[in-house]
């Protein structure tokens, strides 16, 4: 491979330069291999934060990255492949019915997921609260699961694009994480690797979104939808409105509970509109146009396939999930509607509660997390209740309602046009 300056490569992109194939194919592995130095890299990263990348350097950043670790490959697999990303939100738990869901129609789903960090939560977090689910499997295993009983969430091994890892934990402690280039290219690269063939994004915007403005997640989806199709993988996305917390679960424990009321036929509207949403376009890309999620939610058909993924990983189905210590219900103050409940800090009071972590070498608390009573549109009278708080150490009480002051409004049924709108924006790809 041919090498270069890392400082020319650094001033070349903070002067608005355009980075060559070679250039980028080099430095990410020069990084991966510890030859530019952890400070040099801050550097070009906010050099690309701020000056962005063009379409042909985000595929080069890309590729470079899955071309760092293994890639996984299932043409061997009798069944069509077919996974979700989300780019994160506050009860986003859409992952554990829509993976047995899909399964349940003959589409394998070889979801490789992470943990949560900040305020939005982790998949394998979530599952773990069911008592002997293990998340890491030896690749051995996830191709016998995936074989019998189509549905693997499991936690990715270090071998796939192991310079995103690096690279986003730099990213973390440097102000750069909001970069679209960067952000695709650090998703892109893990799903590519995976070895999916075909991908469904659920590309957020709102309070408790990466993105705020629906506009940068717009050119978000567009920028990942085209690396995967560049990809030889058939990529669509899903813009979706983040702004209200999703369901009426946000922590660990009670989302599972919520998750399997889903897959039962039941659940809140807009968890069920969102996991048939995603299915549907999954299925589609799977060649299964015909296919009716709708009908197999509502007639319980996924649960044999979740009750199949949960025990194949170790996990007890029937087990009692934690149950918290400590519950706090906060009521309505007056008669009304509920007009507003925000994402963010209704996610960072979860948070605060032991639901999520500050560190990625904390444990989380997984009887801890917030129940909602109310839904925004929801009528209240005074004294009802309108959430739940649950910890094992009431002490954190205090701050999960700080982060709650103006969080959520009640007002006059008159001010029910300032309802959010549709929760699915539109589709990408
Ligand atoms: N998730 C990722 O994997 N990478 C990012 O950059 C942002 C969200």
């Amino acid at each position: 491979m041919e090498s270069f300056d890392v400082v020319d490569l650094i001033r070349a992109k903070r002067d608005g330069g355009t980075l060559s194939t070679p250039q980028i194919d080099w430095l990410i592995d020069a990084y991966t291999r510890g030859l530019v130095a952890d400070e040099q890299m801050s550097a070009m990263t906010m050099a690309i934060f701020l000056n962005g990348m063009g379409r042909e350097e985000i595929r080069d950043l890309t590729a470079a990255m899955i071309a760092s670790g293994e890639r996984l490959d299932f043409s061997h697999l009798a069944t069509p492949t077919a996974d979700k990303h989300s780019t994160g939100g506050v009860g986003d738990k859409i992952t554990l019915p829509l993976a047995p869901l899909v399964a349940s129609f003959g589409v394998a789903v070889p979801q490789l997921s992470g943990r949560g960090l900040g305020h939005t939560g982790g998949t394998l977090d979530k599952l773990e609260s069911i008592p002997g689910w293990r998340a890491s499997l030896t690749n051995a295993e996830f191709h016998r699961q995936l074989e019998s009983v189509g549905a693997v969430i499991c936690a990715a091994g270090s071998g796939l694009a192991p310079a995103d890892g690096r690279l986003y934990a730099l990213r973390d402690i440097t102000g750069t994480v909001e970069s679209i280039p960067l952000i695709a290219s650090s998703i892109m690269s893990k799903k590519i690797a995976e070895g999916t063939a075909a991908l469904v994004l659920d590309v957020k915007f709102g309070s408790g979104a990466f993105l705020r403005e629906e506009a940068r997640a717009r050119e978000l989806a567009e920028t990942m939808v085209r690396l995967g199709q560049d990809a030889g993988v058939a990529t669509r996305a899903l813009l979706t409105d983040m702004n209200t917390p999703l369901g009426r679960t946000i922590g660990n424990a009670n989302e599972v509970r919520e998750s399997v009321e889903v897959l039962a036929g039941g659940g809140p509207a807009d968890i069920v509109e969102l996991t048939v949403a995603l299915a549907r376009e999954m299925l589609d890309l799977a060649g299964r146009p015909d296919a009716d999620p709708g009908a197999a939610l509502r007639d319980g058909r996924a649960m044999d396939t979740w009750r199949a993924m949960i025990a194949a990983q170790g996990g007890d189905p029937d087990a009692a999930l934690p149950a918290p210590s400590e519950t706090h219900t906060v009521t309505a103050e007056r008669d009304g509607v509920l007009l507003e409940q925000r994402a963010l800090p209704f996610g960072i009071a979860a948070w605060r509660l032991g639901a999520g972590r500050a560190r990625k070498e904390d444990a989380v608390v997984h009887s801890a997390g917030i129940d909602l009573h109310a839904k925004p549109g929801d009528t209240v009278r005074r004294g009802d209740p309108l959430f739940t708080l649950a910890a094992e150490d009431p002490a954190r009480f205090d701050r999960a309602l700080e982060a709650l002051e103006g969080a959520y409004r009640i007002g006059d049924d008159g001010d029910r046009s300032a309802a959010p709108g549709p929760l699915i924006r539109d589709r990408v790809g």
